[in-house]
């Protein structure tokens, strides 16, 4: 065996079949090698070269029968049907980042002699009547979670595992890579790119499916069976304003990687067909019920609101329009008073008193005050210069804070014995090396006016997913980009949460927010164990596939959480699914409307 592999790195192979170029595994066995009289028809031509099929195809579902010629050069102006030899090429692995997976590929193509024309050149079919790509693993090398830890502990280009396309999403597509496909029954599980590439799934079975259409991300699954549709071949544009949940026509096109992912290069551009109706979500249903028996809280990602963004009457809107106006809105993502301009103020007072007057304007039985505690400069993270933090609008008429004691940017707030707190409102531990360029969670104790007792929140936006490998890459399992960082901070968090409940197990306490996290990932599932809280959406009884506030990629997904304890009855929540349905959404995350009882026990 070994001799034979070097011999044949002496020797150019001659006369190969496609399936021994492309192979059983992610990366040819004749990587880097001359190979001569290579036979097939041109299935598809693109801009800079042509896929061949092969005329003497195996058995093996692992290796593709087609492959990709490239080349500008006087061998690529082919035409489709052309069954062709092609004298000489170079077999190649090519990735345009070392995070991605390589294409198998041939370059310096030599001559081709042209044998016979017109021939066949049906699509393979993937769907419900031809292949099923499989809807949970990506790769064997993630051993059987997509989301475990610790991440990169392989790389798919270093262990080159043998392709099971049967089990694995990665290696179905790898299996078929410059095959010519059809996709029937398309829609969309996304937004398009500002190139117009578009997640798609066709009539073949899919998990995590939710009631508009897109794949929800849940224990374990992220919805391999998602194929992106990537520039068409012909050079036409793929609308750039389809949604999530839009049907498409079928889909023909040669599957290929590039730029990160496995893609579907169509003959032509994506024609919807429809749309799902209606085209915005209805508005919630949860609504104050005048009393700590029904009140409604909301909270929303605010994507970097300052005093001039273009999106605040918006935000303003969906507040009245899609959460009703609850008296308690927890609002992540305000910047200071200036936005990114890069200079001393921190101040967000004119931000959130921009926000609270275009709520009045819109809907004038709206009365909000807020509450935030500024950072210190340039010590939260996000966009440079914004100050991004976390706040509060509350109806006065309403709420108020349980004997008012701003805390500081750099105090860090206590649990005395009540429990109350020692700042109110005041953050966790704001000093925790944790916390370095991250926005520290807003503790707050709430009196409802006219009731007795009170509830305790905590309003958080953990750090961000940056420099996360995407689930096509080639580190297995996937980098989680900030997860080391987040678990340190779900657990400062939690356990301050705890030593409120370890005075009184039955303090209503709500934290709710932008955890940039996966209710099935380490640092979310540490947050539970250590505070006692117990998520929202399964207590509201949201089905796993429902629970959604994000679109990223090919999925549908909740980085946005609700926790509480069992103080807090009566729990309902809804995710208003005003950014994820919509084209242009005010904010790139859903916000959320709880309801429940914070009655004094
Ligand atoms: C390629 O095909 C040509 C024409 O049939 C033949 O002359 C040549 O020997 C073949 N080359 C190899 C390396 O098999
Ligand atoms: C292509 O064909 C020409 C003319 O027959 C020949 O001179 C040349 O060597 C061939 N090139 C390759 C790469 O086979
Ligand atoms: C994964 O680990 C490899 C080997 O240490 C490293 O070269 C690569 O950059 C890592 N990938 C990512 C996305 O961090
Ligand atoms: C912001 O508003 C609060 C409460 O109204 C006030 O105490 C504080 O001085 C204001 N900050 C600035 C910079 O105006
Ligand atoms: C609280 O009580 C006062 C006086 O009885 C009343 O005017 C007010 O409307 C009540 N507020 C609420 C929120 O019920
Ligand atoms: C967080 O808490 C968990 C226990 O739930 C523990 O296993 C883990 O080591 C802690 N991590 C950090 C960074 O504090």
């Amino acid at each position: 065996m070994k001799l034979l592999l070097l011999l044949s790195f002496l020797t150019a192979a001659s006369c190969v079949s496609i399936f021994e170029i492309t192979g059983d595994r992610f990366i040819s066995p004749l990587r880097g090698q001359r190979v001569s009289n290579v036979t097939g028809i041109v299935t598809a031509k693109g801009p800079d070269g042509f896929w061949l099929r092969s005329v003497t195809p195996d058995r093996d579902a692992s290796t593709s029968e087609s492959i990709y010629v490239f080349g500008r050069t006087a061998a690529t102006p082919r035409t489709v049907g052309e069954q062709i030899v092609l004298s000489t090429a170079t077999v190649t692995e090519f990735r345009t980042s070392a995070d991605y997976l390589y294409l198998t590929e041939l370059t310096n193509p030599g001559n081709v002699t042209v044998i016979s024309s017109g021939n066949d050149v049906s699509p393979i079919v993937i769907g419900a009547r031809g292949l099923n790509p499989p809807t949970e693993q990506y790769s064997s090398l993630d051993n059987g979670d997509v989301f475990g830890l610790p991440n990169n502990v392989s790389q798919i280009s270093v262990v080159n595992p043998v392709l099971e396309p049967q089990r694995y999403g990665l290696d179905f597509w790898e299996s078929l890579t410059g095959e010519l496909v059809s996709v029937p029954g398309a829609r969309a599980v996304a937004r398009p790119n500002r190139f117009g590439d578009t997640w798609v799934v066709g009539d073949w079975r899919t998990t995590g499916e939710n009631e508009r259409g897109g794949l929800t991300m849940t224990d374990q699954d992220a919805n391999p069976e998602a194929i992106l549709i990537g520039t068409p071949l012909d050079g036409s544009r793929n609308p750039s304003t389809t949604v999530l949940g839009d049907s498409f026509e079928d889909i023909t096109g040669i599957v290929t990687q590039a730029f990160g992912f496995y893609r579907i290069l169509p003959l032509t551009s994506l024609v919807v067909i429809s749309s799902p109706q209606p085209a915005l979500p209805p508005p919630t249903e949860l609504t104050y019920s005048g009393n700590c028996g029904g009140l409604t809280i909301g909270s929303y990602n605010v994507e970097n609101l300052s005093p001039t963004s273009p999106n605040l009457n918006q935000i303003a809107s969906d507040i009245v329009n899609y959460l009703r106006s609850p008296p308690l809105i927890f609002i992540q993502e305000i910047q200071d008073d200036n936005g990114p301009t890069n200079d001393a103020i921190v101040s967000a007072n004119l931000t959130l008193s921009t926000l609270s007057r275009a709520i009045t304007a819109i809907n004038p039985s709206a009365s909000y005050a807020f509450t935030n505690i500024d950072p210190t400069d340039d010590t939260n993270g996000g966009q440079p210069g914004g100050n991004i933090r976390t706040a509060y609008l509350f109806d006065p008429r309403v709420l108020r804070l349980r004997s008012a004691n701003p805390g500081t940017a750099t105090s860090a707030n206590e649990v005395l014995p009540g429990p109350t707190l020692r700042f109110n409102p005041g953050l966790i531990d704001p000093l925790n090396p944790a916390w370095v360029d991250s926005r520290k969670p807003l503790v707050a104790e709430w009196e409802i006016l006219n009731s007795t007792g009170s509830f305790f929140t905590v309003n958080v936006h953990f750090a961000s997913k940056g420099g996360s490998s995407s689930l096509h890459g080639d580190a297995r399992p996937p980098v989680n980009g900030g997860v080391d960082i987040r678990l340190a901070q779900a657990n400062i968090t939690a356990n301050f949460i705890a030593s409120i409940l370890a005075q009184n197990s039955n303090a209503p306490v709500i934290a709710s927010g932008d955890f940039n996290e996966f209710a099935f990932v380490a640092p979310l599932e540490s947050f539970v164990e250590i505070s006692g809280l117990r998520d929202a959406d399964v207590l509201a009884g949201l089905s796993p596939e429902e629970r959604y506030t994000y679109l990223f990629d090919m999925n549908t997904q909740q980085l946005d959480h609700t926790y509480v304890s069992r103080g807090v009855r009566n729990v309902e929540l809804e995710h208003v699914h005003i950014n994820t349905w919509g084209a242009n959404g005010a904010s790139d995350h859903d916000p959320t409307v709880l309801k429940v009882g914070v009655c004094a026990r």
